[in-house]
């Protein structure tokens, strides 16, 4: 076998700047080197998923998954896997009500399987670790859309196996629209002035080849890249209407937490949280997305000339800081647009609807550094548990209202931040150590960032489904290595 090695002195050579500290996005004294031959590649926008059936109330789609190849850095091509095409994925949009139903053809010569990140699911067509698809298989779920207005994603979920293939380039949107959408004066033209940005890290061998080769650091700390990709473009530019964009935002890379922003530190507009619109937009100049989170914002590009260029900036979690794309002002916007006073009203689920409070514990590293070492990842865990399909962890009644209580307590070894993400439902987040959300965070969740030393408490409705569900950490290597556990709704 041939010798691999990382390529070395990513950052400086390619006009990284490495950050000390995380969290001061905007801090003087960082010079931008800006990319060497970036921001000449037009942003790759996924095409919409053509909708085989012609009834309204029908969605059917069609979704191979394959292997292909990608040069994604320049002159180097990489091997790599994607849903209709050699990476990433189309975009599912699908309206709330209609019956959704997929054909998913596995080209790959090992088992997947795909999930619905975010979706209201029927159990058996979830695509958890419990609906495998092998070699050589196929699919074919099949259920109604209960669910309002979102920007979701798919990906795989095979036990051990999700990491390595959402890294390779397994992830695609899954947008839901209802009547709230129709009735916003917003951007929603697909792709002139509504776009998906997924963004995602990347690390290499000198041959092209992802790095996914995982030792006891990757595995702890998760896999984290020094290149930075939208929409699997490296330093893309994006052409944007002289108007109000908005931007579908999805962190999609496999454990790292990004804090995002606009070089010129411009303010923008949160419209959505992970399930849908928030009551009103939020006015940020960065925003926080952990592995597995989206957000949509608006940008307003009216009062830019013609012409100019502004680029976005991503910094990562005790990381690197990219600039990550760049937008560059066209011809005025067909459509005047302000941002809205309000978006839609939100359900809030009271705390005394609750039945039952849960305890989680997020776990890292419980027996020291030679348990890690020698277990494989086994002390990462979730009430002092590690995965096992073959155990169902917690019941909750059908129709109930629950509290989960999630911490991280900050170990004497480590201190890591954790993602937790709930199947089936969206959530909403009571508090963070007794303190109310951020704005930023009011709204409809399905992924939540646990920092050491937090405990959020979040508040689900478990309904119209029973069967058996996931919990996870959504930082890929902390799931794979067994951060994960099922609850199974009960009737
Ligand atoms: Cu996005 Cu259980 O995963
Ligand atoms: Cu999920
Ligand atoms: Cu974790």
């Amino acid at each position: 076998m041939k010798r691999r090695t990382f390529v070395k002195g990513g950052l400086a050579a390619l006009g990284f700047t490495a950050l000390s500290s995380y969290g001061v996005l905007h801090s003087s004294g960082i010079s931008y080197a800006g990319p060497r031959n970036g921001f000449v590649d037009p942003l790759p926008v996924p095409p919409v998923l053509e909708n085989l059936s012609t009834g309204v109330d029908e969605a059917t789609f069609a979704l191979q998954v394959q292997r292909g190849s990608l040069e994604l850095l320049p002159g180097l091509v990489t091997p790599t896997m994607g849903y209709n095409g050699n990476f990433l994925g189309p975009t599912i949009k699908v309206r709330n009500g209609q019956q959704f139903k997929v054909n998913v053809q596995n080209d790959l010569n090992e088992p997947t399987t795909v999930h619905w990140h975010g979706l209201h699911v029927p159990a058996e067509w979830d695509g958890g670790p419990r609906q495998l698809i092998e070699g050589g298989g196929s699919w074919h779920p099949e259920f109604t859309i209960k669910q309002q207005a979102a920007t979701l994603w798919y990906h795989p979920h095979a036990m051990g196996l999700t990491g390595a293939q959402v890294y390779q380039g397994l992830a695609g949107l899954f947008i839901i629209e209802d009547e709230v959408t129709d009735k916003l004066n917003i951007p929603k033209t697909y792709g002139v002035d509504d776009f998906p940005l997924v963004i995602q890290d990347r690390r290499f061998f000198q041959d092209g080849s992802f790095a996914y080769a995982q030792n006891m650091m990757d595995i702890v700390h998760g896999v984290v890249g020094n290149h930075l990709f939208v929409n699997g473009s490296l330093w893309p530019n994006l052409e944007v209407p002289q108007g109000m964009v908005r931007l579908r935002i999805l962190n999609g890379s496999n454990s790292s937490i990004y804090r995002i922003g606009f070089r010129d530190d411009r303010t923008f507009y949160q419209i959505a949280t992970d399930g849908g619109f928030q009551e009103k937009p939020v006015k940020l100049t960065s925003l926080f997305l952990s592995a597995g989170e989206r957000a949509e914002i608006l940008v307003d590009f009216a009062g830019d000339s013609q012409g100019a260029k502004i680029s976005l900036l991503v910094d990562q979690y005790a990381g690197n800081r990219f600039e990550a794309m760049q937008f560059t002002v066209a011809t005025a916007s067909s459509t005047s647009i302000a941002v809205p006073e309000s978006l839609t009203t939100i359900d809030w689920l009271q705390e005394n609807e609750s039945v039952k409070t849960r305890k989680f514990v997020m776990e890292s590293m419980g027996g020291g550094r030679m348990g890690m070492m020698s277990g494989g990842g086994g002390r990462l865990t979730i009430n002092g548990k590690n995965m096992s399909i073959y155990r169902i962890d917690e019941q909750v009644k059908l129709g109930t209202t629950e509290i989960w209580e999630i911490s991280n307590p900050s170990g004497m070894m480590m201190r890591l931040p954790h993602s937790m993400h709930l199947h089936d439902v969206q959530f909403q987040i009571l508090d963070r150590n007794g303190r109310a959300p951020s704005p930023e965070e009011r709204g409809r969740k399905d992924t939540v960032l646990i920092q050491p030393g937090e405990t959020v408490r979040i508040i689900a409705k478990f309904e119209d489904y029973t069967g058996i569900y996931m919990y996870h950490c959504h930082l890929l290597e902390h799931e794979d290595n067994g951060m994960m556990g099922q609850f199974e709704v009960v009737s």
